[in-house]
């Protein structure tokens, strides 16, 4: 790959991932860097600008993050971010200090003011709302530096030294509270970096096709298919560069949605391939029969499913590459801190030690998921497969609390089915992340006619969120909540009460189970 790279250099801030999705969003391709990355090897790969990002931690304290000072006599253009842009201060020879109670100590929306003279600013508004998140302050900018940018408490919100190439800002211009902060991103990329923007997701394409090409060679390649985006977009990827030489093996342990197998196989059909569908629903559900605890319910299916892979990859021998799904943001995530599991999540990851291959082959590796669904659609595949919201490994395994059973199935599949359907036709779906039915464990009287039920209560779960970490539960109009209600109590036999979740997360999680 050829193109034009803006390193990230990661001091730890909680925005980072952002910093270099917004980055690529202006069309140029970044990547993200620990600090600590030697600065030869960030010197070899000849970006034509660094950004600095922000950091949860001072920089006058011994234990601070810091960096090579060579880095600022390399001549590259360099944009320092909140804990960057103290650091740059600090390294350069200015001050940095704890702000005082009444001084520069920020937090949220502040009005700002820009000098429109400077680079970084060309072009925008001398004035807006910039999102500040910073408890330090510059006490004195380095020599060579001018004053940019200020707000009513704080003289110095943004610094440059344009003979060098050097800008600093106090805030954040990659969050969407800052106004034009895009804007000056794409000014820090274009006019500073002199950047021309070859990052697109045709380019990509092109030369990922041609890349794993060559790699692969006459090699045989072998897929785990989930139906998720990323390993579909993988799948598509990779019939369009190795064609026959690709087998994908679909699972389908018959806890899918609505026709949602079918719908997966159908996307691979314009491509020849070699695609094993395995309808597996009757040995799952004979290994979950009875079970009602949730991570057993998870370990049972992620256990099953690799069982289930492995006897399809011992069928067609060994192979050469076995590819995989894994994005950017698991790959910059990898290494992190170990968080506490609150659910052990089933994916695919365990498969290498039960497959014979001799390389791993993962296309997606540095892309964003909003790049992955872009690439999607560039490889023509369909829109519902692209755009999809997450769907759990285990799936509707731990959308029935209690024992799993077909019937139960059935019923909410149909259930699920007819609320999406609404949710899409209200339009709602533009506004919620993630929005399903749950069918609970519990059973209530109901008057259906002039006969007494007694079924089964049908849950509703829809969520606003950016990164699923945490979400908020979704204000959906009445009339569309009554429309669903109507339609599944009606239409769905063994569901006579229908409930709307209204928990956030925390303390509930998106999920039942
Ligand atoms: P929770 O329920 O933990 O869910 O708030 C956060 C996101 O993760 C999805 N999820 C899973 N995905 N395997 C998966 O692949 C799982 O076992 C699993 N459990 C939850 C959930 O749908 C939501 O998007």
């Amino acid at each position: 790959m050829n193109h034009e790279l803006i390193l990230v250099l990661d001091f730890g801030g909680q925005y980072n991932q952002l910093i270099a999705r917004r980055v690529r969003e202006c069309g140029v391709y970044c990547e993200v860097k620990s600090y600590q990355t030697p600065l030869a090897q960030l010197k070899a790969m000849d970006p034509i600008g660094i950004i600095f990002t922000g950091g949860p931690n001072s920089v006058y304290l011994d234990q601070a993050p810091k960096v090579d000072p060579e880095i600022f006599t390399w001549g590259v253009p360099i944009l320092g971010i909140c804990y960057g842009c103290q650091l740059m201060a600090h390294t350069l020879g200015g001050q940095v200090s704890p702000a005082q109670e009444d001084t520069a100590r920020e937090y949220g929306k502040t009005v700002t003011y820009y000098d429109t003279t400077c680079k970084l600013f060309q072009g925008l508004p001398q004035e807006g709302i910039s999102w500040m998140s910073h408890g330090d302050y510059m006490a004195k900018v380095p020599p060579g530096f001018a004053l940019v940018g200020h707000t009513a408490m704080c003289p110095n919100a943004a610094i440059a030294d344009e003979a060098r190439g050097f800008y600093g800002v106090q805030y954040h211009p990659e969050v969407n509270h800052t106004q034009h902060g895009t804007d000056m991103l794409r000014n820090f990329l274009y006019a500073v970096c002199r950047a021309k923007g070859d990052w697109t997701m045709a380019d990509y394409c092109r030369t990922t096709i041609a890349a794993i090409r060559e790699k692969v060679g006459n090699g045989r390649v072998l897929l785990a298919l989930s139906g998720g985006v990323d390993s579909s977009v993988a799948a598509a990827l990779l019939a369009e560069a190795v064609g026959k030489q690709l087998t994908c093996v679909f699972v389908d342990h018959g806890l899918m949605r609505l026709n949602e197998a079918d719908e997966v196989e159908a996307a691979f059909a314009p491509w020849d391939l070699n695609f094993i569908r395995v309808d597996a629903e009757t040995r799952f559900l004979l290994k979950l029969a009875g079970e009602t605890e949730p991570e057993r319910k998870r370990k049972i299916i992620g256990e099953e499913f690799i069982r289930v892979f492995e006897e399809e990859a011992k069928k067609i021998g060994a192979v050469d590459f076995l590819a995989q799904g894994t994005i950017y943001p698991d790959v910059i995530e990898s290494g992190a801190g170990e968080a506490a599991v609150i659910k052990s999540h089933h994916n695919v990851g365990g498969l290498p030690d039960y497959v014979d291959f001799k390389e791993i082959l993962e296309p997606l590796r540095m892309l964003f998921k909003d790049e992955v669904r872009q690439l999607g659609r560039e490889l023509g595949l369909p829109e519902y497969l692209v755009s999809r919201q997450p769907f759990p490994g285990p799936g509707l395994a731990i959308r029935i609390i209690g024992d799993i059973t077909k019937e139960k199935a059935d019923t909410l599949r149909l259930a699920d089915a007819i609320y999406r359907e609404e949710i899409v036709k209200a339009g709602e779906d533009k506004n919620i992340n993630q929005y399903f039915a749950v069918l609970t464990n519990t059973r209530s009287v109901g008057v259906m006619g002039d006969g007494r039920t007694y079924d089964y209560t049908l849950a509703l779960r829809a969520v606003t969120t950016s990164d699923f970490m945490t979400a908020d539960w979704a204000r959906i109009p009445y009339e569309v909540l009554d429309t669903i209600s109507g339609r599944i109590v009606n239409e769905v036999q063994g569901i006579n009460r229908i409930v709307y979740d209204i928990t956030s997360k925390p303390p509930a999680t998106i999920e039942w189970e």
